[in-house]
């Protein structure tokens, strides 16, 4: 650890972790509990939950959670220290300046080499464009209306005919093999040895908010195909958390941020002065992406292509949008295929009266239904109608949900008092319905010591569990159970550390306790502990036996532990008996 324990804890203690994580996801407040679909994994129903009290995150969905600092390391990838320098600048902690390790020093170096080599690609790319070799992808790119301005602006190139130009380029830079195969830019085979990723394409450059080149894509002149080839996953680019156009996009200065699907339609609505367009990286959009947007705009507009797949691709879009409560509305393309047909056509002027014509996640919804059904049929317009209801439903604000029954009962002729009726129905239905089935892992029997192993973690668990909730319980079991009885080294850890705590301040601050482990695996272990409530009052007699009985198991497997390994000492093996003997008259008493 670069800081001491006393300094990360002043940090941790300084950044309060609802107004952290509210920076990063839109929580929602109930009772002394906050919570919010997860940002980790794909949800319909908020399983993610942040509590004040115990400075903590859970997810019951995937199982991620942890403490303040572990949010920052997964949510925005940084390392431990990286995550302990954020808050602290933010809490006006002074830190003492650090060195990296090796290990550290040796990742950054690996990074900055290959945000490097990308630049020097990204240039020699342009430069190729511009000579000779270049003639006819410089045709290509022209042909498609783009003007010399858009090309440098965007940084476009070309990838010259020879399979191994830019390898020898790098080489002749300095740079090794290995490192220019990280980097994604040259791929080794077998027989023929390293050769170009990308060849006779034309180049664009995936540039980041930092202005700084990731990756590339690369597309044929004409048909052919592969038509993209797209740079791989590397320490620099993961494109489930970045956009095309991004760099540029952040600066516009108009309402929101478009989202379409493809390389070309970016540069397109750019250069026709829709500068605030951005594409995903030819996969689905990702809840990274969404998270990434957030931070840069309030509202979006899907401009995905009119065929059947860009439909597809919509409905998906807005469902994840109203999971993340951002407000979408869709831009009708047709009779186009996408926004660059659309300029290339009816021009800009035409574009931006779409924008203006765009219609909200709801009607779009509602209109794609409305072609599903026969509404000449009246079961099928009925059944549409109850779609259409439902769909209404969904919509949490109720004067916006009065908005939309009005226009959805005038565009489609629907009695509005009826409607109103129906969305309401289904409202008090799907009110306070809880998909509790991912709550529960899906079960998987194991063999009958696996299931014995897994029953006394459990009940571990459960003890420890206890003694979080409840720290008057920790003197009472501390007379009688060590942190070593618990056979779990995480569990072990954790009993360590709220033995300590308790004696040091008298109480437990959970928090605290997950600084002390690193790895992923033990902060989610550690945090389902710390995260499990048990929800219901329990009777003190109740209470009381129940952890009898859990003292006594966890006890009994402790020492029949140690008689299993005593080997063929004889007095330690009759200690141990004694002392399982007496196990029995164990009774807690608790109020
Ligand atoms: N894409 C890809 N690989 C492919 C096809 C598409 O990675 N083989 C990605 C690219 O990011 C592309 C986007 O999906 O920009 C949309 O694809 P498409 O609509 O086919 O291409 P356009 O961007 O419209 O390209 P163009 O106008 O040059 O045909
Ligand atoms: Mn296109």
């Amino acid at each position: 650890m670069f800081y001491s324990d006393e300094l990360i804890e002043e940090v941790r203690s300084r950044s309060d972790i609802v107004d952290v994580i509210g920076s990063y996801v839109n929580l929602k407040h109930k009772g002394n509990s906050y919570s919010a679909c997860c940002p980790f994994h794909h949800e319909k129903t908020p399983s993610f939950h942040v509590s004040r009290e115990k400075q903590m995150y859970h997810c019951f969905g995937c199982g991620v959670g942890g403490n303040v600092f572990t949010f920052l390391m997964e949510h925005e990838n940084m390392t431990f220290p990286e995550a302990v320098e954020e808050l602290a600048g933010k809490a006006g902690v002074a830190l003492p300046e650090r060195s990296m390790s090796k290990d550290e020093q040796k990742r950054a170096d690996e990074r900055t080499k290959i945000k490097e080599m990308n630049k020097i690609a990204a240039g020699y790319f342009h430069y190729l464009l511009k000579t000779d070799h270049g003639t006819a992808a410089l045709a290509y790119l022209t042909n498609r209306g783009l003007t010399d301005e858009t090309i440098t602006k965007f940084g476009l190139g070309y990838s010259d005919k020879f399979s191994d130009d830019l390898y020898k380029y790098l080489k002749s830079k300095g740079y090794k093999d290995e490192e220019m195969i990280k980097a994604g830019l040259i791929k080794v085979d077998e027989k023929y040895g390293p050769s170009d990723r990308f060849w006779n394409r034309v180049m664009y450059p995936i540039i980041d908010p930092n202005n700084r080149v990731i990756g590339f894509g690369g597309r044929v002149m004409g048909e052919g195909t592969p038509k993209y080839i797209n740079s791989q996953d590397t320490p620099v680019f993961d494109k489930s958390r970045n956009l095309y156009g991004l760099n540029l996009a952040k600066k516009s200065k108009r309402k929101g941020i478009i989202f379409c699907e493809g390389y070309m339609d970016v540069i397109s609505m750019h250069q026709a002065g829709f500068d605030n367009a951005v594409a995903s990286l030819g996969t689905a959009l990702t809840v990274g992406q969404v998270n990434l947007i957030k931070r840069y705009t309030d509202r979006v507009y899907l401009a995905y292509d009119s065929d059947e797949a860009g439909t597809k691709a919509t409905l998906r879009a807005l469902q994840i949008m109203r999971e993340f409560d951002m407000p979408a509305r869709v831009i009708s393309l047709k009779p186009y295929k996408d926004p660059d047909e659309l300029i290339q056509n009816d021009g800009k002027e035409a574009f931006e009266k779409r924008i203006e014509e765009a219609v909200s996640g709801i009607m779009f919804e509602i209109d794609i239904l409305e072609h599903n059904y026969n509404q000449n049929d009246p079961q099928e317009r009925t059944e549409f109608q109850k779609e259409a209801a439902k769909c209404l439903s969904k919509i949490m604000d109720p004067l916006e949900r009065d908005n939309y029954i009005k226009s959805v009962s005038e565009k489609y002729n629907i009695d509005s008092k009826t409607l109103k009726e129906t969305v309401t129905a289904y409202g008090a239905a799907g009110a306070g319905k809880v998909d509790t089935s991912i709550f529960r892992p899906p079960e998987r029997r194991g063999s009958p010591e696996e299931e014995k192993e897994k029953q006394q973690l459990k009940t571990e668990r459960v003890l420890i569990t206890w003694l979080i909730n409840d720290n008057e319980l920790i003197p009472v079991i501390k007379e009688i159970l060590t942190p070593e009885d618990f056979t779990d080294t995480v569990y072990n850890g954790v009993v360590r550390l709220i033995y300590e705590q308790y004696d040091a301040k008298g109480k437990v601050e959970p928090a605290v306790i997950m600084n002390h482990f690193e790895s992923k695996e033990e902060h989610e272990k550690v945090s389902s502990i710390m995260q499990q409530d048990f929800g219901v009052e329990i009777m003190s007699d109740e209470k009381s036996g129940a952890i009898t009985d859990l003292v006594k198991r966890i006890k009994r497997k402790s020492i029949q532990k140690k008689i299993d390994s005593a080997g063929s000492d004889f007095n330690l093996i009759k200690e141990l008996m004694v002392e399982k003997k007496s196990i029995e008259k164990i009774k807690i008493n608790v109020q």
